[in-house]
Formats: structure tokens, C-alpha cells, sequence
């Protein structure tokens, strides 16, 4: 791959996260030198989290730092001794349901967070500062395809207001210190390795010991389930299109800031599927027949998401190879290669 970097050197914040740890891996085979940050929080299993990091250990040009990013001066230290051409801001306090009980560590994470990272590189400039939002953003908005550039004024959970606060805080710095910023929305990413409080996996989990699922709006959800392989796939791509401040001739429905070098992607599957599809591929997988206990909507949930991916298409070429099923059968034969069959 061509690289329009000065030097490879990246800081990817949230490394021991569930797409940090796969980010960091792909840019580590790419021979760039990595600095991983992140706090190894509780909100899931830290075990998982130190398994992630100890396979990125492996690799010499990786590096970890083990801190809060809201933490004043910790960002600006690492800044300025590393000075990472490369930005990939993947920390953040994440689910939509864990923002009702605990909404002071999303403030804390994702709004303070980020101001520090964005502060950091308003004094040390990368080339080019990636950071991650989140479908979530489009709210209450009922017309799908998701476009970036539909408004996005109407979020519904404390998670997704807070994502769009970073947005507009980022456009800001962008704008004003004319820092190269991009923003990806991600749409419901799985894989080996993945979040053990999202769907897929507690799912799983709960097949395999016999017990319920809990089907939310009995079943009738749709979700753009994006396989991480593609997911990093995309980051890569995009990180290689740097947003320049003049205005570029581009896609007709591009998000590009026309006062900023700005822009905001969507990375995601662009095939939504019925939660029942998810349930019927994971039986299939795990050769076992689900109990389903069927419940209403959660509150801060949405319908569905369905991202248009045709400005990411436009811009990189990207396509997302991996459906549904074949992404489950590896999340699956990774699961039960981790925990095998009885947990
Ligand atoms: N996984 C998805 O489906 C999805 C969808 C939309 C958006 N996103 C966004 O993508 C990013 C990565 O998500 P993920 O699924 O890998 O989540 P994750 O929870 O697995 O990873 C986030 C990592 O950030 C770390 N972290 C949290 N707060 C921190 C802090 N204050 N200081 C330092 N480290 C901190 C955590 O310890 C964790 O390892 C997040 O910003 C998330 O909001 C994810």
C-alpha cells in the first residue's frame, strides 16, 4: 500500500480494545511503529483485554501506555516525546444501554478525552488525527440508508450524544488550527476478539449454557453487522485519505467540511439483517437451537442501522467482503476456541 506519511509512527488510542487490538495488528505488520493507549478499564473482562495487548507485545515496533486519556498532561507528554504522525482515537467508554446507570464515565472518557487528544494536537499536529464515532449518532433518523450527510441532531442515548459532541468539538479544532481530522461512524462490529457486552457474543453464551436470549422488539431489529476484518480494512484505507483544506473535487454528497480539513465517514456493511438472521446463523454455527425470550424495545436502542457507504467507496475503493454468516462461523470457532463449549 502507498503511504503518504512523513514517518510510521501511530498512536492508536483504546489498543486493547476490541478494534484497537485489530488496528494496531494490521498497522503492525505494516511495519509502523505503535504506541498503544489505553486504561485497560473494567467495563469488561480486563482478562480479555490483557490477552488482546500480550499478542501485540509480540511484535517489537509496539509499545503500551497504560493510562486515562481525560488524565491533563498525559496525552501532550506522549505527543511530545513520540510525535505520532498517525492519530487513531478508538478509546471511548462504549454501549448504548450502560450510558443510562453510568453516564459520568462517558462525559469523562469521550467528552474530556477527547478534548485533551484534540488539545495534544493542536500543540503537536499529526498528519492526520482519525476518530471514532458511532452510528448511534443518526438517532431518531428514519431514513435509511444512513448518509453523513443527513442531520444529526436527534441522538437517543447518552453514549450517541456524546459522540456527536466530539464530532462538533473535533470540527472545531480542525477548523480553527487547521488540524486534518476524520471521523468514522462504525455500525455494529463483530470477530474473534469482540465485546463480550455486545449481542453477538452474549448470545452465544447464553446458547451454548442452555439458557434465553433476550430477542429485543421481539426479533423485528435490524442491524448493519460490519466483520472487523473489513472494518480495519476501511480505517487503513481512509487514513490514507487526508482531508486537505481547500475544498476537493469529489463525491457529490461528500461530507467535507468547506471551512475545515474535516470530513466524516460511515464504515459499515451496508446490508442490514434481521436479528433473527443473526440468531438463525449463530444456531447454524453452533449446532445448538436458541431459547428465545421475546422482549420489547431498550430503551436508547434503535430500529435499525444501515449504513450508505458510497462516500467511503468513493474515496478508497472500499468494499466489505464478509457476510453475515461466514463472519459468524469465525467469531464462533474463535468463541469456542477461547472458552469452548460449556461456559
Ligand atoms: N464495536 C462497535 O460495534 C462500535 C460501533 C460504533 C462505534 N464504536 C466505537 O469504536 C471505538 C472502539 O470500540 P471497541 O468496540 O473496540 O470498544 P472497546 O471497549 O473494546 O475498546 C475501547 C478501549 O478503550 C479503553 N478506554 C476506555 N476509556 C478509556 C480512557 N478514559 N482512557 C484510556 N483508555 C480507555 C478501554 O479500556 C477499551 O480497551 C469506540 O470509540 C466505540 O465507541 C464501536
Amino acid at each position: 500500500m502507498i503511504s503518504f506519511y512523513k514517518k510510521k509512527v501511530a498512536l492508536v488510542t483504546g489498543s486493547a480494545g476490541f478494534i484497537g487490538y485489530h488496528l494496531c495488528r494490521l498497522l503492525l505488520e505494516e511495519k509502523w511503529h505503535v504506541i498503544g493507549l489505553d486504561c485497560l478499564s473494567n467495563y469488561y473482562d480486563v482478562n480479555l483485554k490483557k490477552r488482546r495487548e500480550s499478542m501485540l507485545l509480540e511484535y517489537e515496533n509496539y509499545r503500551s501506555i497504560h493510562k486515562e486519556i481525560q488524565t491533563p498532561n498525559i496525552l501532550h507528554d506522549i505527543f511530545e516525546a513520540e510525535k505520532p504522525n498517525l492519530v487513531v482515537h478508538l478509546a471511548a467508554q462504549a454501549g448504548v444501554r450502560y450510558s443510562i446507570e453510568n453516564p459520568r464515565s462517558y462525559l469523562e472518557s469521550n467528552i474530556v478525552g477527547t478534548f485533551e487528544l484534540l488539545e495534544a494536537s493542536k500543540r503537536f499536529p499529526p498528519q492526520h488525527l482519525l476518530i471514532a464515532s458511532s452510528s448511534s449518532v443518526y438517532g431518531a433518523n428514519t431514513s435509511i440508508p444512513y448518509k453523513e450527510i443527513d442531520k444529526t441532531d436527534n441522538q437517543i442515548s447518552f453514549y450517541a450524544s456524546t459522540k456527536k459532541t466530539t464530532e462538533n468539538i473535533a470540527h472545531y479544532y480542525s477548523h480553527l488550527f487547521e488540524l486534518p481530522i476524520t471521523i468514522f461512524r462504525f455500525f455494529t462490529v463483530y470477530g474473534p476478539w469482540g465485546r463480550p457486552d455486545m449481542a453477538m457474543f452474549g448470545f452465544t453464551k447464553a446458547i451454548l449454557s442452555g439458557e434465553k436470549i433476550d430477542v429485543f422488539n421481539h426479533g423485528n431489529m435490524k442491524r448493519d453487522f460490519t466483520y472487523i476484518d473489513d472494518l480495519v480494512q476501511g480505517i487503513r484505507l481512509i487514513a490514507d485519505k487526508i482531508p486537505l483544506l481547500e475544498n476537493e473535487a469529489c463525491y457529490r454528497e461528500d461530507s467535507k467540511s468547506s471551512v475545515a480539513p474535516f470530513r466524516v465517514v460511515n464504515i459499515g456493511n451496508s446490508k442490514p439483517e434481521k436479528l433473527e438472521n443473526l440468531i438463525i446463523a449463530l444456531e447454524d454455527a453452533l449446532k445448538v437451537k436458541a431459547i428465545k425470550n421475546f422482549v420489547p424495545m431498550q430503551p436508547g436502542d434503535v430500529y435499525a442501522t444501515w449504513a450508505d457507504i458510497s462516500l467511503m467507496e468513493s474515496l478508497t475503493g472500499f468494499k466489505p467482503r464478509t457476510n453475515l454468516n461466514e463472519g459468524v462461523k469465525k467469531f464462533v470457532a474463535w468463541y469456542l476456541r477461547e472458552y469452548g463449549g460449556n461456559n
